[in-house]
């Protein structure tokens, strides 16, 4: 997508639609990622408003966070304990952080949104450095599978159709460089609003290759937070990585 840059899908506004979203999971993922933690201390890669965050720093552990987006930070500073959490402003394939941590975590996607693969080899080499001995690596985000749904390489979805506003999902697949560029439009008597976002997917093989680049290795691969059996229909993919 030309002129694409990734902070373009993180400004004000989206930031402002981020503040209560909930995925359903976030009870599921806070005990997953809690059993994993265990004294900590944990880090999120690209925190956001704090959907995963607050609730597993609720629990006492020590929750650190990177995110490249002031506007997202702020929503997360804004939420109860937001302004207890240490977060670091910056592109976290760098994990512009010091010291190690006994769990580092990505998830809903955000991988994905590192848009080469030299840059998500260099996240895990980063993640590596800054594991505890211990320490595990988790990796939550769509299988390409799901890409099931392309026709031409392309698709369009109703998002929401109401009386006073259709939310479409626009996209084009690039299986070459294995990018998604979806915009998401919405159209309504405030006019036409356009939000891009580009995801460069991997397949879980190539998770796994990436992490023995970086000196890590598969521990456990589940389709879900519940330890649902990963299967080749499945949806989504949590990956568990350590040394
Ligand atoms: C879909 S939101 C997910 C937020 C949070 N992890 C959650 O699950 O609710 C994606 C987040 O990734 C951040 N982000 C995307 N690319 C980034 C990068 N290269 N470095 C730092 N943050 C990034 C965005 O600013 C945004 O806060």
């Amino acid at each position: 997508m030309k002129d694409y840059r990734p902070e373009l899908s993180f400004g004000e506004r989206v930031a402002a639609t981020y503040r209560d979203v909930q995925r359903g999971d976030e009870a599921a993922a806070v005990a997953f990622l809690a059993g994993l933690a265990g004294t900590g201390p944990a880090l999120e890669l690209a925190i956001g408003a704090g959907r995963i965050a607050l609730p597993l720093a609720a629990g006492g552990l020590r929750v650190d966070g990177i995110d490249f987006s002031p506007a997202m930070i702020a929503q997360l500073r804004a939420k109860p304990g937001g302004d207890r959490l240490a977060v670091t402003l910056g592109d976290f394939a760098d994990v512009p952080v010091a010291g190690a941590y006994r769990l580092i975590y990505v998830v809903w996607n955000t991988l994905f949104n590192l848009l080469t693969q030299d840059d998500q080899v260099r996240c895990f080499e980063n993640v590596a450095a800054h594991l505890s001995d211990d320490g595990v690596f988790v990796v939550e985000a769509f299988s390409p599978a799901y890409l099931h749904r392309l026709r031409d390489q392309q698709y369009v979805d109703a998002e929401a159709v109401a009386v006073d506003e259709v939310r479409l999902d626009v996209a084009r697949h690039d299986p070459e460089r294995q990018l998604l560029v979806e915009t998401h439009v919405s159209l309504s008597a405030a006019g036409v609003r356009l939000d891009p976002i580009v995801t460069r997917y991997a397949w879980p093989s190539e998770l796994d290759l990436m992490a023995r680049i970086a000196g890590l290795r598969l521990r456990e691969r589940w389709a879900d937070w519940a330890r649902s059996p990963y299967t080749a229909g499945s949806r989504s993919v949590v990956s568990v990585y350590g040394r």
